[in-house]
C-alpha cells in the first residue's frame, strides 16, 4: 500500500516536473528577416483546407514533446482563418502557426511543422513572417509560452532572440 502511494506520489511529482513552461518575450525592433526562406509560401489558411489543416496539426503535434490535445474540426472552424498562417511547400501544407493579438502584444499560440519537413527553415520562416506582420500592424512586443522540455522549439526561439521572463507550473 505504502509502495503504491509512493509510486502515485512520484508519478504526480514527475508529472508536475514535466509541466513546467517558460514565458518568452521579444521586442520587434530588429528581426533577422534574412533567415526567411522565400521558396516557402506563407499565407492565411483557407476555409476549404480545414480538414487538411486538422490532419496537419494533429500529425505535427503528435511528434512533439508537449502534452498533446488533439485538434478537432469543430475547434478549427471556430478559430479565425485570419489568425492562422500556413506554410506551403510543393503545393502541400507542411506547417502552421496559430496566433492572436491583445493591444500592443502579439501572441503566437501554437506552431508546428510536419516531421518530414522539419529542420529546413519552415518553423523559422513561419515565425519570422508573423513577427514581421505584427510589426507592420504596430505591435511592439511578443509574448508566448513554451514547454521546458521542448528542445527544438526552445532552440528555435533562442535563435530568434526570445528571452525568458517567467516560469509556470501547470497540472
Ligand atoms: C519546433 C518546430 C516547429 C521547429 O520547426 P522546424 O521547421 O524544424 O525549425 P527550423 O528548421 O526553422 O529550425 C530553426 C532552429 O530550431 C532549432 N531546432 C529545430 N529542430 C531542432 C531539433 N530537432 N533539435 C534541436 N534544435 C532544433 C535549431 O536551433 C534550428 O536552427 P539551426 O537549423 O540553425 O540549427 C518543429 O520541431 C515542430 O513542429 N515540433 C513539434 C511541435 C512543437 O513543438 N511546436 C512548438 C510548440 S511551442
Amino acid at each position: 500500500m505504502v509502495a503504491e502511494l509512493e509510486k502515485t506520489a512520484l508519478t504526480e511529482k514527475s508529472q508536475i516536473r514535466e509541466t513546467i513552461y517558460y514565458y518568452l518575450t521579444r521586442d520587434l525592433k530588429r528581426l533577422p528577416l534574412k533567415l526567411v526562406d522565400k521558396s516557402i509560401t506563407i499565407r492565411n489558411l483557407r476555409e476549404h483546407e480545414l480538414q487538411e489543416y486538422v490532419d496537419l496539426v494533429n500529425v505535427s503535434l503528435t511528434h512533439c514533446p508537449d502534452p498533446f490535445i488533439s485538434m478537432t474540426l469543430d475547434f478549427a472552424k471556430k478559430w479565425p482563418l485570419e489568425q492562422t498562417l500556413v506554410a506551403e511547400v510543393d503545393g502541400r501544407l507542411v506547417g502552421f502557426l496559430m496566433f492572436e493579438s491583445l493591444g500592443n502584444r502579439g501572441i503566437p499560440v501554437q506552431l508546428g511543422v510536419l516531421p518530414k519537413y522539419r529542420s529546413r527553415g519552415v518553423g523559422t520562416t513561419l515565425l519570422l513572417s508573423l513577427l514581421n506582420n505584427f510589426r507592420e500592424r504596430g505591435i511592439k512586443e511578443i509574448r508566448m509560452k513554451v514547454f521546458k522540455n521542448n528542445t527544438p522549439a526552445l532552440n528555435l526561439y533562442k535563435k530568434l532572440k526570445f528571452k525568458v521572463y517567467g516560469v509556470t507550473l501547470e497540472e
